[in-house]
Parts: structure tokens; sequence; C-alpha cells
């Protein structure tokens, strides 16, 4: 059968059928907030290229922990920016840092808010790459032990869940090893499995003063054009006892997200990155786009593609335009 009998049409007429027969829905609950903390005391320090963004001290993130929490959004992921940065990021597993010191004081305010960390040094190291670098190499096997200390200390001081987006090979492995010779056995890991070497970590890396001061990080994170080595990469993360997998960035690479969830059947997470944020916001501040409607698009996309969650800096936003 088909036109005239057949006519779609029919089902998009009125909003109460449009509801009916919807096929995704975005929730409060896909909702993950990434959060930067800084030094200080009462610091809220704008991040220019991402509209509604900010760097927030210890004390202000545990305010913004409870604006999080009173809007419905489960989750909130931390990056920590150092005061002092060195060659192999002490900041990243230090007892008293900047990032232990934050998830410390959101899960004391918020216990019940699920907080996640992301696990690099990029933010530590004074050259701003992932690992440890000998001349223009960053070494491997030397980087999991950094890797797998700091996401010790992120669970020593709370931390709910740890996500290594350093993209090293065998940081699954080293990082749940640790974790459970720690007894920390009971915590997850949401692996950033399939993270490309994209121009659209721009903004971010403003925001946590993470620029790599020579070459760039096409030797760890992966080449764009390639979709197979996701499948392959996220297959190893599963075998080195990753928890739940993440595509990153989302938009571009919502083929890889679409083919993962029908390859994987565990949690599946879509970063939607900082420049993917900030074109949204850009177009529309020129009155180019309206930004609410294209930012939901964006990320109700996103879910069609697979994911169950999505870390984006618009859960804010988005969550208070869901009705409870
Ligand atoms: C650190 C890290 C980055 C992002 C998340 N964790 C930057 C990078 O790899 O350069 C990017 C997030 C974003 O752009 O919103 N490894
Ligand atoms: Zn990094």
């Amino acid at each position: 059968m088909s036109f005239p009998i057949v006519r779609p049409r029919r089902l998009r007429r009125t909003e109460a059928l449009r509801r009916l027969v919807r096929e995704t829905h975005l929730s409060r609950d896909d909702l993950v907030l990434p959060l930067f903390a800084v030094e200080g005391h009462g610091v809220r320090e704008a991040v220019t290229s991402m509209p509604g963004v900010f760097r927030h001290s210890v004390d202000a993130l545990v305010d913004e922990g409870k604006r999080v929490r009173d809007l419905g959004i489960p989750a909130v992921i931390l990056f920590g920016i150092p005061a002092e940065k060195d060659a192999r990021g002490s900041g990243a597993d230090a007892g008293d840092g900047i990032i232990q010191r934050a998830v410390a004081a959101m899960k004391q305010a918020e216990p019940d808010l699920c907080v996640m960390t992301d696990v690099c040094l990029c933010e530590y190291t004074d050259h701003g790459h992932c690992g440890i670098l000998e001349g223009d190499e960053v070494l491997n096997d030397p980087s999991l032990e950094r890797l797998a200390a700091s996401a010790v200390s992120h669970a020593r001081a709370g931390a709910d869940v740890v996500a290594p987006s350093d993209m090293m090979d065998g940081r699954v492995g080293a990082i749940r090893a640790a974790l459970d010779g720690a007894s920390f056995e009971h915590i997850p890991i949401l692996s950033y499995a399939a993270k490309y070497a994209s121009a659209y970590y721009g903004p971010f890396r403003d925001a946590a003063e993470s620029t790599p001061a020579t070459g760039d990080r096409r030797g760890y994170q992966m080449d764009p054009a390639n979709a197979r080595e996701a499948l392959r990469e996220m297959q190893l993360d599963l075998e080195e006892g990753a928890d739940a997998l993440m595509v990153k960035p989302a938009l571009p690479y919502l083929d890889v997200l679409a083919t993962a969830r029908a390859e994987f059947d565990v949690p599946l997470a879509a970063y939607h990155v900082s420049g993917e944020y900030a074109m949204i916001h850009a177009a529309a501040e020129r009155g180019w786009i309206d930004g609410d409607r294209a930012m939901d698009e964006a990320l109700v996309s996103i879910r069609r593609a697979g994911a169950d969650f999505i870390l984006t800096y618009a859960a804010k936003e988005v969550a208070a335009r869901l009705a409870p």
C-alpha cells in the first residue's frame, strides 16, 4: 500500500498525536553537566567562548551543585585546573589537589548528586599533553601509572565514577587494577573509549588551560576518518573492565554511536563537546538560528543515535526547559 491510502502526515497533525508517536525522548535523567574547578574563593569566572559556562572555586561549586540538584540533573563531571603545573602533572593525584577538594566538597554538600571525574593529565602538565612527555613523544606505559594514581585519588576524595579521557593504551585495565587494589572495586569506569583528535575541543582548552605547548594530540586521540577502529577501541576497553563507554565528540560521530549501540549492550555516553555547544550559542547570538531549538535538536539526535546519557554544557538550560 502506498499513497493515496498511506499518508504519514496524518500522525503529524497535532502536538498530541506527535507526542504519542514520538520515538525518542530527552529527559533530565540523561544529562551530565561538566564543571571546571579553579583555586580561590568566591570565584565564578565566565568562559568567554562558552556563554553560560563558568569556572568555579570550590565554595562556588558547592552552590552550583545545589542548583544542579534543584534542576533535577543527576550527575556532574568535574575538571580540575590547578594553580601550578609541572612535567608529570603532580596536581592530578595530589591528596589536597583542586579536583580532590572539589569532589569532597560537592559530595559533602550533595551526597545524592553523582560526581564523576575526568581522569587525564593535560590540565596538570606544564606541556599540556595527556601523558608523560619525552622529547616530542607521549610515553604510553609510564603515563598509566600516573593516570591510575589520579583515578585512585579521585575515588578516595569521594568520586562516584571515574572517566579516563587520555586515550593511552591499557589505561582502563591499569585504572581498574589500581582501584581494586585500593578497595575501590565498587567504583565504575566510564571510558572515553572512542575519543577523536577533534577541532571541536577549542573552547574547552581555553577553559581548562590545556592546549598542548607543542605538537597536537593526534598520536593518541583517534583519526576522525576511522569508524571500525572506534569499535575496536571500545571492545578493548570492555575487555579491560570498562563499565560504560563514551563517544566524543557527539554530532560529528553519530554513525560511531549508532554502530556502538547495535554492537554493545553496556551503557553508552556521548560528549556534546565545547565546540558543538559554542557553535550553537554563537549562531544564536547573531540571530541566525533559534538556539533553544537547535540545542534540543542536537541532544535528541544524540539520543536517537543511541546514547543513554549525554555530557553537555547545556544540561542546565535544557533541564530548566523540560517539565519535571
Ligand atoms: C582532556 C579532555 C578534553 C576534553 C575532555 N577531557 C580536551 C582534549 O582532549 O583536548 C574536551 C571536552 C570539550 O571540548 O568539551 N583530555
Ligand atoms: Zn587530556
